[in-house]
């Protein structure tokens, strides 16, 4: 049976195949999280875009039928590049977070944090402009936020100040929707919430992205129907950080997770 193939740089993306396993249980999922190489949000888009060649390759070495870029910032800076490399379906999570935000906003003033290379590519911008080009989009790099999660920092008053500091150009932009831009982010909602108050929308993508994995497996006649799927963990470095950080992004324990020494 073929695989949903899933990478990010690290553990973030664990976010996104805990909505897979929600809503496609019968797929069998193989992930790969470039520990060794991790962050990828403060490098150039020429290492990033060769990054995601050499991790979709790796994947397509474990039999999958699509590839999930579950890492905000391979979808902004690579996707299209990788995309004309290969013939397998390709999912990223720019679109379907692009698409709840633009119905979400009422005054529509959408506000988007991620990495300074997700930001720097103007990706969201971009799609939301498609969509509906009255959109202001008002953006803001939080790179403090990656370590912070990492660490479990997610309450307290220094998260507490690092969060109203990055968030404070949106407040007075008056956002009414905030995209999570970034793998990490959703694990800080509820301090972002307290920071910008419960009137404004905050969009995490990983509901829709896993919404657009099942329709274009529908439209390609690959839904797996029936069964239990199977998660395999491969990470370039670091199994035991991984396998601490799995807990925290993707809600269980997780064993099995095994070491590629060259991606
Ligand atoms: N996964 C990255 C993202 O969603 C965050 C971590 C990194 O910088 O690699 O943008």
């Amino acid at each position: 049976m073929k695989s949903i193939g899933v990478f990010d740089s690290g553990a973030g993306g664990l976010t996104v195949v805990r909505e897979l396993i929600r809503q496609l249980p019968s797929e069998n999922i193989v992930y790969f999280g470039d520990t060794a190489r991790v962050p990828y949000g403060i490098k150039s888009k020429e290492t990033v875009i060769r990054f995601s060649i050499e991790n979709i390759l790796f994947l397509l070495g474990h039999d999958v039928k699509l590839i999930c870029v579950a890492c905000n910032t391979v979808s902004s800076v690579a996707l299209p590049v990788i995309k004309t490399h290969f013939r397998v379906p390709i999912v990223g999570v720019i679109s379907p977070g692009v698409r709840e935000a633009v119905y979400a906003t009422r005054n529509k003033r959408i506000g988007v944090i991620g990495t300074k290379g997700t930001i720097r590519s103007r990706a969201y911008e971009i799609e939301i402009k498609k969509l509906d080009p009255d959109v202001k989009v008002i953006t803001q790099a939080c790179p403090l936020f990656v370590p912070l999660v990492e660490e479990g920092w997610l309450a307290g008053n220094v998260v507490s100040d690092v969060v109203r500091s990055y968030l404070k150009p949106l407040k007075v932009a008056r956002v009414d929707t905030l995209i999570l831009g970034c793998t990490h982010y959703p694990l800080l909602k509820s301090i972002i919430k307290d920071v910008l108050g419960k009137s404004v929308t905050l969009i995490d993508s990983a509901k829709q992205v896993a919404i657009e994995v099942k329709e274009t497996l529908a439209q390609e006649g690959m839904l797996n129907k029936g069964g239990r799927g199977r998660q395999l963990f491969y990470v370039s470095d670091n199994p035991e950080w991984f396998a601490g950080q799995a807990e925290r992004f993707l809600g269980q324990k997780i064993r099995n997770i095994r070491k590629v020494e060259n991606v």
